[in-house]
């Protein structure tokens, strides 16, 4: 099979199976514990119905929306992820340069392994910088400059990965960052001829943006697991994040808000936006998946903030069912890490013209003309 032939999320994932060291790829699929969350995520887009309205004559509908202060062609992007030369050897730069050709934003995490220097480069479309709080305060505030000056268009910063979830996947493979050999990933990484060319053939793989700042990561490898224990600072707070809401000045969102209440302290702090999310489910198991959570939150917040709904996203119809159930807009990591793995630009691009047609068919079954359309009269929950 090859990128012409995945549809979905499933012909995605394995293709880029075929294609990825097995540490690698199970760093993307995996989550904490018993990934009861992980699952969860995606399934629960199937406890509920979407109810069509007929004859409404919708011609040509308008996928666009506006998030961040910046007008997007379809109400999907690409979320913050790390290290992404490990899925292709172009990385974040595939996925920038794809995002833009789609109109949609590329968010760049803390921990890429390109600068954010270089993306503003390649790609003029819409950026999101995501942050993560180090204890070592000179890189936050280093971080945030470099991206204003980069112009990127918005930030996020990370608030559920205080400590890293238990990613037992991650300790079975031995995944670290740089990758390293290992007992149990030698035969693995020797499958795999053609990805471990194309690592020695390409610069040098490092956190591109940190690197200056530490070695760890970079020089010295490390476990996801004991690089986020290490680095990110686990006293952050509210004042914490109402200093960097400031310090950006600008659309700005909490990523893996999933309270009520937690959303209103959002908009107390000056947040623009906030990410329902539990990173993909690998950070607390058994916590509450964003698609069960985003209706009470927009019930309670929806007129005052931007609600991006982040996990489990595989299909047209999930982004239907987000925005009907009051969420502005969607964003997807793992589907979008395995159509890089599995193809690289022309990947992703594949993935986002694969969203692109089954948003606009459905919202036509739908009778919804625009994504304002789709509201709380289109779903019904089962139970
Ligand atoms: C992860 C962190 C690093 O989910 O974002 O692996």
């Amino acid at each position: 099979m090859n990128i012409n032939g995945c549809y979905n999320f499933e012909d995605f994932r394995k293709l880029a199976k075929k294609k990825l060291p097995s540490p690698i790829f199970n760093y993307i699929d995996g989550g904490a514990d018993d990934e009861i969350t992980l699952r969860r995520n995606t399934e629960a887009f199937d406890d509920c119905d979407l109810v069509p309205n007929i004859l409404n004559n919708v011609g040509e509908p308008d996928l666009s929306t506006t998030i961040f202060g910046k007008k997007i062609d379809m109400p999907i992007f690409l979320s913050p992820t790390a290290m992404q030369r490990l899925y292709h050897h172009d990385g974040d730069k595939a996925s920038a340069r794809a995002a833009e050709k789609f109109g949609t934003f590329y968010s760049m995490s803390s921990m890429a392994n390109t600068t954010m220097e270089e993306i503003s480069n390649v790609s003029s479309g819409p950026k999101l910088f995501q942050l993560y709080v180090h204890k070592d305060k000179s890189i936050t505030d280093d971080l945030i400059e470099r991206s204003k000056r980069s112009g990127f268009d918005a930030m996020c910063l990370t608030v559920d990965t205080l400590v890293a979830g238990n990613r037992e996947r991650d300790h079975r493979t031995g995944f670290t960052t740089p990758p390293k050999l290992t007992l149990q990933s030698l035969i693995s990484f020797a499958a795999h001829p053609q990805w471990v060319f194309n690592y020695f053939t390409h610069p040098k793989f490092e956190l591109a943006n940190v690197s200056k700042k530490t070695d760890k990561g970079t020089n010295i490898a490390k476990s996801v697991i004991d690089y986020v224990n290490e680095q990110y600072d686990p006293t952050m707070n509210w004042k914490d994040a109402e200093y960097i809401v400031k310090k950006w000045d600008g659309p700005f969102a909490l990523k893996g808000v999933m309270s009520v209440e937690d959303a209103k302290k959002a908009i107390d702090i000056g947040c623009t936006a906030i990410m329902v999310s539990n990173h993909g489910g690998r950070q607390l198991d058994g916590s509450r998946s964003p698609f069960d959570q985003v209706k009470a939150i927009s019930d309670a917040v929806g007129d005052k903030l931007e609600i991006i709904l982040d996990g489990g996203v595989r299909r047209g119809t999930h982004v239907l069912k987000a925005l009907s159930a009051g969420a502005t807009a969607c964003s997807f990591g793992k589907a979008f890490l395995f159509s890089l793995g599995a193809g690289g630009q022309k990947g992703v691009e594949r993935l986002l013209e694969n969203m692109h047609k089954e948003i606009k068919r459905n919202m036509i079954l739908m009778g919804c003309k625009n994504l304002k359309d789709l509201d709380a009269s289109k779903i019904i929950y089962r139970k």
